[in-house]
Order: C-alpha cells, then sequence, then structure tokens
C-alpha cells in the first residue's frame, strides 16, 4: 500500500521520475517531505553541489550550482540556517563567508582526496622553497590551507584567478591537474603540487578514443581535475556548471560527462531528448549525503561547522578575494 507521503509528493517524484525508477520512490517519500517541513521550521536552506543524488538535488534543494556557484549563493542566502550537501571544504567555505550563520554538513565524513593532500605546514615550505612566488589556492582545501594562501580558486575561474595577479610564476596547489591544465592555457609559470581527485584522475585518454569509436558522434566533456591527456582528448573541458550549460547550449545529441555518476543523472533530466552516455566514476564522499542524514541534521542540529577565529579571518580573505576577480 502507497504511505500518503508518497501521495503527496507525487508532484515532486515527477521531476526525477526519468532517472529513479517507481518502486524507489517510496524509500525517499517520507525524507523528503519531513525536510521541506523542516526548512520552514527552521528557517533553513538546502545547498547541494552538482554531485548530490537527484533526489536531493532536484527535490530537497534550494540552491544548487558548482563549487563557485554554491560559495555565492551561500553568501546570498536569506535563512538562519544552510544545510550544505556536498563535501566539508564546501561546508566550511559557506561558513566562512556567512559567520553568523548556523552552517551544517549531514555528515562529517563528506571527505576529498584533494583536501586531505596538503596541509598548512606545506605550504608555508611551498612558500620557503619558492620565495614571493604567490599562492592560488583551488576550493577543495582545508580552511587552514586556505588560510595561508594568497587567494583562492575553482574550476570555474582558475585560469581568471591566475592571471589576476599579474605575476611571471604562481605556486598553484594542491591539483596537480587543474594546474598542469591551467598551465597549457596561460603564459603564467605555475608550479604544481601532486594532490589528485580520487574520482577524476581514474579517466583515461584511451577510454576517451575507446568511447569516440564505440559511440560515433559522441561529445565528450571533460572536468579540469581530469589528467591533460584525457582533457587533450575532450572536445570541452569545464567546471560542472559549464559543462551543464555546454549542454543546455549545444544540445548535442549523445553526449558523456567524463566526472561523478550523478551529474549525468541531474543534467539529464533537464534534457530527456539527447542520450546520455555514462561512463563514470562515483565520489564516496558526495556520496555520504542522504535524504536521511539531511533530515537527521536539521531535526538534530549537526554537525555544525565551526572555525577557530584566527583561521577563518585569514581564510575569508583568500576566498573573498577570489570572489571580488
Ligand atoms: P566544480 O563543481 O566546482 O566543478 O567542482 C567539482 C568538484 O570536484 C567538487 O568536488
Ligand atoms: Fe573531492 Fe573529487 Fe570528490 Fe570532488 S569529486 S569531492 S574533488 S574527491
Amino acid at each position: 500500500m502507497l504511505s500518503e507521503a508518497f501521495t503527496r509528493t507525487a508532484p515532486l517524484y515527477e521531476r526525477v521520475r526519468h532517472v529513479i525508477p517507481p518502486i524507489e520512490w517510496p524509500f525517499f517519500a517520507d525524507d523528503v517531505e519531513a525536510i521541506l517541513a523542516l526548512k520552514r521550521q527552521r528557517n533553513a536552506v538546502v545547498l547541494a553541489h552538482n554531485y548530490q543524488t537527484p533526489e536531493i538535488f532536484h527535490c530537497v534543494a534550494d540552491l544548487v550550482g558548482d563549487s563557485l556557484a554554491l560559495a555565492r549563493k551561500a553568501m546570498a542566502a536569506e535563512a538562519d540556517v544552510i544545510v550544505l550537501a556536498g563535501v566539508h571544504f564546501m561546508a566550511e567555505t559557506a561558513k566562512l563567508l556567512n559567520p553568523e550563520k548556523t552552517v551544517l554538513i549531514p555528515d562529517t565524513r563528506a571527505g576529498c582526496s584533494l583536501a586531505e593532500s596538503i596541509t598548512p605546514k606545506d605550504v608555508r615550505l611551498l612558500r620557503q622553497r619558492y620565495p614571493g612566488v604567490p599562492v592560488v589556492t583551488y576550493v577543495n582545501t582545508s580552511a587552514a590551507v586556505k588560510a595561508e594562501s594568497d587567494i583562492c580558486c575553482t574550476s570555474s575561474n582558475a585560469r581568471k584567478i591566475v592571471e589576476s595577479l599579474g605575476a611571471e610564476q604562481v605556486i598553484m596547489l594542491p591539483d596537480e591537474y587543474l594546474a598542469q591544465n591551467v598551465a597549457a592555457e596561460t603564459d603564467v609559470k605555475i608550479f604544481t603540487w601532486a594532490g589528485h581527485c580520487e574520482v577524476h584522475e581514474r579517466f583515461t585518454a584511451a577510454e576517451v578514443r575507446g568511447l569516440r569509436w564505440q559511440f560515433p558522434g559522441v561529445v565528450i566533456l571533460a572536468h579540469p581535475e581530469c589528467p591533460p591527456e584525457v582533457v587533450a582528448e575532450a572536445d570541452f573541458s569545464g567546471s560542472t556548471a559549464a559543462m551543464s550549460d555546454y549542454v543546455a547550449g549545444h544540445k548535442p545529441g549523445r553526449v558523456v560527462l567524463l566526472t561523478e555518476c550523478s551529474m549525468s543523472d541531474n543534467v539529464s533530466i533537464q534534457h530527456p531528448e539527447l542520450e546520455f552516455i555514462r561512463p563514470c566514476n562515483l565520489c564516496p564522499h558526495m556520496k555520504r549525503i542522504t535524504l536521511a542524514n539531511i533530515r537527521e541534521a536539521l531535526e538534530q542540529n549537526r554537525h555544525e561547522i565551526t572555525i577557530d577565529p584566527a583561521i577563518a579571518a585569514r581564510a575569508r580573505r583568500a576566498v573573498e578575494r577570489m570572489l571580488a576577480v
């Protein structure tokens, strides 16, 4: 027998029926309904990254986007509580930009291999090795690492940020592949760090060539966290938002998004007429976030993000400097 929540949330199910079989919806309906009520009670918003599963992204999120968009939207959010459906560094960035608001991450284990790859001490040692060279830090880092940096960047604005400094050389960390992909497009000399995204480093150029052979006419979009040889074989490279915009603008009949798996689900909902070929890799950190723990986060006010004020002030400066470019 169908639950009442199932019937009441039927219009929301319509949004995701393209990618969620009807048999699965009863498992989501209660939590979706509870989250919508809790958001009203607590004056809360849910911010969801493009890698969140469709029932989160399309049914309970108020604001969605790539890392840059989430940072900007967090700042504009008129709410007392922000639930970040994404990974820990995103919640920290939201807190840096909204020190007065309560920012919650539903599972503290939602980390990131890039953020794990570097410590504040590493950044200080790099500065000693390259004296006077500015440090551009990808937002996929802890607040403590951002605090050691001159400016942050995301995959949306990396080249623009590097060039905005007017320097001949920059240190760009921690994503070696993003840094190499930017270096291929700019005259600025870039010193890299050997951090990698565990999701994007697994794509290979041979895989891209295989896709072209297997699916004639396919348009291949790659995230710039992919190795440079993968980006070189792709038709386009950009942040998750840029990939989504590319699909909306070009409407390729057959397309592959070389990135995290939920991205194709979320974008394909908006373009059911297009064929999405789906070799993808799951991000185990993004997948820590579920409807059930978003509901618990709102019910129990957990897990609240706090940042040491001394670190926060310096990290905020690096993020705000990026947002001003
Ligand atoms: P963007 O959404 O900013 O492209 O970042 C991708 C990513 O890997 C975030 O974890
Ligand atoms: Fe980090 Fe990669 Fe997961 Fe993004 S997809 S959160 S960069 S591990």
